[in-house]
C-alpha cells in the first residue's frame, strides 16, 4: 500500500505510542507538582491499551506507511513488561526503527532487557548536569546521577545511537549547555538542545523563555567550534552540527523559531487510545472504542487514513506567523505533554 499523505501532501512516517500518563518526575514546565501530587488519579488501567491493542493498531499504522515507532509516555519506563511490548513491536514486518523517549530514572536497571527485546535507539532527557538545575527541572530533589547512569548502562546494553534531549529554557538552564555539550562530546552521544515550546496548558510559556536555535548555536560555537550537517532523512526534526574538531555532533531542534510543519510526518497514539495528529491538538480521535466495539482491521485502518488523509495542522508555523505579527498568543484547549510524549 503506498503511504497515505495529508491535505499538506504529508506521507503518514513516524509513530509515537504513549504507554503510560504517569511519570516519577515533576518537571514544572509538563507535570507541575502542585497540581499532581502523590494522590493525583492517573487513568485506571481499564482505560490504557492493552500492549496486545498497542501492537494491533501499530501494525495498521505500519500497513498506511509508518516506518518508525517511538515509545514515549509520560515515563514510558513506569509500565510494567515494557521489554514484551517492544518485542511484539520490533516483530512487525515494515517497521525499520523502534526508539524510546525516557527521563532515563529507571533505563540502568532496564537497558539490557530492552536492548534484548529489540530496543534500538535511546532518547534520554536530560536538562542540565548541574544538581540544583537539574533537581529544580524535574521537581524532585536528587541530582541526575542515575540518569547519568542509566545512559551509561543503555550504553554497555549495545543500545545506539543515544541522544540526550535538552530543553532549554531562558533564566533557567541556559547557563549550564556548554557543559553539557562538554560533557558528552567524544563519547558517541548526540545532546539535542530543544527550543522550549508551548505544549500543553500549565507550564506558563512566553516568548521570553525561549533561547533561539541561532543564539544556542553562537554560545556552543564560541566553546567549540561547530559546522551544520546535512539531516539524515525528510522530516527529521533537528538541525545537525558537527564539531569541527571531529569529536561528534549535536542536534538543535528549532520549533519555534523554524518550525518545521512542513515536513511534520508524525501521528501520536495515547494511552487511551486516541489518534492525535499534531503535538499542539486540543484532541484526538478515538480510536479504542471502535477497537473494543469489535471493529475489523480494514474499519480501523479505514478510519486512520481518513484521519490522516484530512489533516491540515501546522500549529507551530500559524504561532510563528501569529508572533511576527507582534501577537504571542497560543491556543488555549491543548492535550498536556504528559499525556502526548512530546
Ligand atoms: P529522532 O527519531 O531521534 O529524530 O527523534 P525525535 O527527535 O523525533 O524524538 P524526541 O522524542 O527526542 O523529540 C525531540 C523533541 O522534538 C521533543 O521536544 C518533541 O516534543 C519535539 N518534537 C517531536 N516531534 C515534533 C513535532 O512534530 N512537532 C513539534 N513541534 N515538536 C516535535
Ligand atoms: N518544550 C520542549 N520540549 C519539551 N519536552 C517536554 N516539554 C517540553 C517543552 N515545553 C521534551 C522532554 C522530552 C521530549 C519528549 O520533550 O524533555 O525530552
Ligand atoms: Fe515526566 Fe517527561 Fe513530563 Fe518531565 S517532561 S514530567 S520527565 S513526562
Ligand atoms: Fe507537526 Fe504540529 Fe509539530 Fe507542526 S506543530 S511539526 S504540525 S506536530
Amino acid at each position: 500500500m503506498p503511504p497515505c499523505a495529508d491535505k499538506l501532501g504529508r506521507p503518514i512516517h513516524d509513530l509515537r505510542i504513549s504507554v503510560t500518563d504517569r511519570c516519577n518526575f515533576r518537571c514544572p514546565y509538563c507535570m507541575p507538582a502542585e497540581l499532581y501530587g502523590e494522590d493525583y488519579e492517573f487513568l485506571p488501567k481499564a482505560d490504557l491499551l492493552s500492549f496486545e491493542e498497542i501492537e494491533r493498531l501499530a501494525r495498521l499504522f505500519v500497513d498506511l506507511g509508518v516506518e518508525k515507532l517511538r515509545i514515549t509516555g509520560g515515563e514510558p519506563l513506569l509500565r510494567h513488561g515494557l521489554p514484551r511490548l517492544i518485542e511484539r513491536l520490533a516483530a512487525i514486518p515494515g517497521q525499520r526503527d523502534i526508539a524510546l523517549t525516557t527521563n532515563g530514572y529507571l533505563l540502568e536497571s532496564q537497558a539490557a532487557a530492552l536492548r534484548e527485546a529489540g530496543l534500538e535507539r535511546v532518547t534520554v532527557s536530560l536538562d542540565s548536569f548541574d544538581e540544583a538545575v537539574f533537581e529544580r527541572m524535574s521537581g524532585r530533589s536528587f541530582g541526575p546521577q542515575r540518569v547519568i547512569a542509566g545512559i551509561d548502562a543503555a550504553k554497555r546494553a549495545g543500545i545506539g545511537p543515544i541522544k540526550i534531549n535538552c530543553v532549554v529554557q531562558r533564566g533557567v538552564n541556559d547557563h549550564t549547555l556548554v557543559d553539557l555539550a562538554r560533557a558528552y562530546r567524544g563519547t558517541g552521544h548526540i545532546v539535542r538542545f530543544i527550543e522550549y515550546m508551548d505544549v500543553g496548558t500549565l507550564n506558563g510559556w512566553d516568548l521570553s523563555q525561549v533561547v533561539t536555535a541561532a543564539e544556542i548555536v553562537e554560545r556552543i560555537g564560541a566553546e567549540f567550534p561547530i559546522e551544520p550537517v546535512d539531516r539524515n532523512y525528510r522530516g527529521e526534526v533537528a538541525n545537525r552540527y558537527r564539531y569541527r574538531d571531529g569529536s561528534g555532533e549535536i542536534g538543535i531542534i528549532a520549533s519555534v523559531s523554524e518550525p518545521f510543519c512542513g515536513e511534520c510526518t508524525r501521528a501520536r497514539l495515547t494511552i487511551e487510545g486516541k489518534l492525535v495528529t499534531c503535538l499542539f491538538a486540543a484532541d484526538g480521535v478515538d480510536l479504542r472504542a471502535p477497537m473494543r466495539a469489535g471493529a475489523s482491521d480494514d474499519e480501523l485502518r479505514k478510519l486512520i487514513e481518513d484521519v490522516w488523509t484530512r489533516r491540515t495542522d501546522r500549529y507551530s508555523e500559524e504561532r510563528a506567523e501569529l508572533t511576527a505579527r507582534g501577537d504571542s498568543s497560543t491556543r488555549k484547549a491543548k492535550i498536556e505533554m504528559y499525556q502526548i510524549g512530546g
